[in-house]
């Protein structure tokens, strides 16, 4: 019986079976065989620890959806208590505890209006379910020809067909192109690469009118506006004020627009609020969660929709109006045990209430170590969510080669030094769990400086 933690196979059998049989997501793989790879066998509170026994700092969430650490007793409590009672059972045509007990939670939490949960897996599946909802309910209302969305530029959704539509990257989705219903895109107000130079409130005074101009033109055409509040993520972190939310939900409302907020990455306490939608006053139609709705811990995303909404679907089974789609998983109870456990934490451990210390914290760190490092053109956080953006000449903003790998080759030295952050291009990505301790904030920092430094030659 191997203790916990205790690796079940030496590293060099584990290193080749992984050569040998996985293909691992968005990762180059010719790199990876390269590579001798970390493999992780325990989580400790924010950190992890490898086979070898070397303990990392989980800086960026694994994969931004830790909540309040790893093997939390009180979520593991939750989880295993479930086990006891049933694993899984189906959404279609039953019902269960969990499910319900946390869609009751959810409505509580969420932004006014929003009073209907769809479960589903994850943060693509959330967002087609809004996509899907948004297309029928046009159709049942009686515009059929409503029927495109409308997102950001380098807004990212997920990785199914339908998300990768209104989210689309070049690099990541051009093999796709021809299959792929294309957006309408607006230009967010993000001034470091798209509206280069303006100032702050001149890029939003723009990008607020092009995006009213265009939802205005196209709206008989237009089911929804897709966006993720406050922050773009996968774009590299690209925020953007409450003002420009608040003016999408201003011209969506305007125009007869549906709006969908993506609050896969920014909700449950990322942004510093439970949703970034708070920090605007804004209340979508739709609204889509993920990845920290259950601590982290097991895969469950939301889907949740406006009575309005909810209503159009209504009528006998025969007239048609049903939404038909779901997935095996809809609602595990599992996963709805562990968010409950998740949302019970927030409240017994006033997650939100210390969070705002830890920014501030983070916030004036980044800018006495890392802002000042020549080969850094631009900080950018919101929360606890953070880019870093590595440039060959910061003051020209000139970028360095995609071959030199510069992002890649900071997380690796990072890494080297005990902190796991990972890099979109040459943005490295800082985004720790809400638990961050203030001198784990320290050691993130320390190490993320002292890794640009060594690999930037400065
Ligand atoms: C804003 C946003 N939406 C959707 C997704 C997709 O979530 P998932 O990877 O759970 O499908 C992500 C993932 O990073 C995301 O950041």
């Amino acid at each position: 019986m191997n203790e916990p933690g205790e690796p079940t196979a030496s590293h060099e059998e584990l290193r080749s079976l992984d050569h040998a049989y996985l293909w691992h997501p968005f990762t180059p793989m010719q790199a990876w065989f390269d590579e001798d790879p970390v493999v992780i066998v325990r989580g400790d509170g924010n950190e992890l620890i490898d086979d070898g026994g070397q303990r990392y700092l989980d800086g960026v969430s694994s994969l931004w959806c830790n909540v309040h650490g790893h093997n939390h007793p009180a979520l593991n409590a939750a989880i295993t208590a479930q086990l006891g009672q049933v694993a899984h059972t189906t959404l279609l045509g039953l019902t269960n505890v969990p499910a319900v007990r946390l869609a009751e939670r959810l409505v509580e939490l969420a932004p006014a209006g929003l009073t209907r949960v769809f479960y589903s897996d994850n943060g693509a599946t959330a967002e087609e379910a809004a996509m899907k909802m948004a297309l029928q309910y046009w159709h049942l209302a009686g515009a059929p020809g409503k029927n495109r969305f409308a997102s950001l530029v380098q807004a990212y959704h997920g990785d199914t067909l339908g998300a990768v539509g209104v989210g689309y990257s070049e690099t990541f989705h051009r093999f796709f192109k021809p299959v792929l219903a294309d957006a309408l895109r607006l230009t967010p107000p993000h001034v470091h690469r798209w509206r280069d130079r303006l100032s702050h409130a001149d890029a939003l005074q723009q990008a607020v009118t092009e995006a009213r101009d265009a939802i205005a033109r196209e709206a008989d055409a237009l089911a929804a506006v897709v966006v993720e509040p406050l922050m773009q993520g996968a774009a590299g972190m690209w925020p953007h004020p409450p003002d420009y939310l608040r003016a999408l939900r201003e011209a969506t409302t305007e125009a007869g627009v549906l709006l969908i907020c993506d609050e896969v990455a920014t909700g449950f306490g990322r942004t510093g609020t439970m949703f970034a939608c708070e920090q605007a006053g804004v209340a979508p139609d739709l609204l889509c969660v993920a990845k920290g709705i259950t601590g982290g811990y097991l895969p469950l995303a939301a889907t949740l929709a406006t009575e309005r909404i909810h209503d159009a679907f209504l009528g006998p089974p025969a007239a048609g109006r049903t939404f038909y789609h779901g997935h095996t998983y809809t609602g595990n109870p599992l996963g709805c045990a562990a968010a409950l456990a998740n949302l019970d934490l927030f409240a017994r451990d006033r997650t939100l209430d210390r969070l705002g210390p830890k920014i501030a914290r983070l916030e004036r760190l980044l800018a006495d170590e890392v802002a000042p490092l020549p080969q850094v053109a631009d900080v950018r956080q919101c929360g606890v969510m953070v880019g870093i953006e590595l440039a060959a000449d910061a003051a020209e903003r000139r970028p360095y080669p995609p071959a030199d790998r510069m992002g890649a080759r900071v997380t690796a030295e990072a890494r080297r030094r005990g902190v796991i952050v990972r890099p979109l291009g040459d943005v490295v990505v800082l985004m720790p769990p809400l638990s961050i301790t203030g001198a784990e904030i320290d050691r993130l920092v320390t190490v993320v400086r002292d890794a640009i430094a060594a690999v930037t030659g400065t």
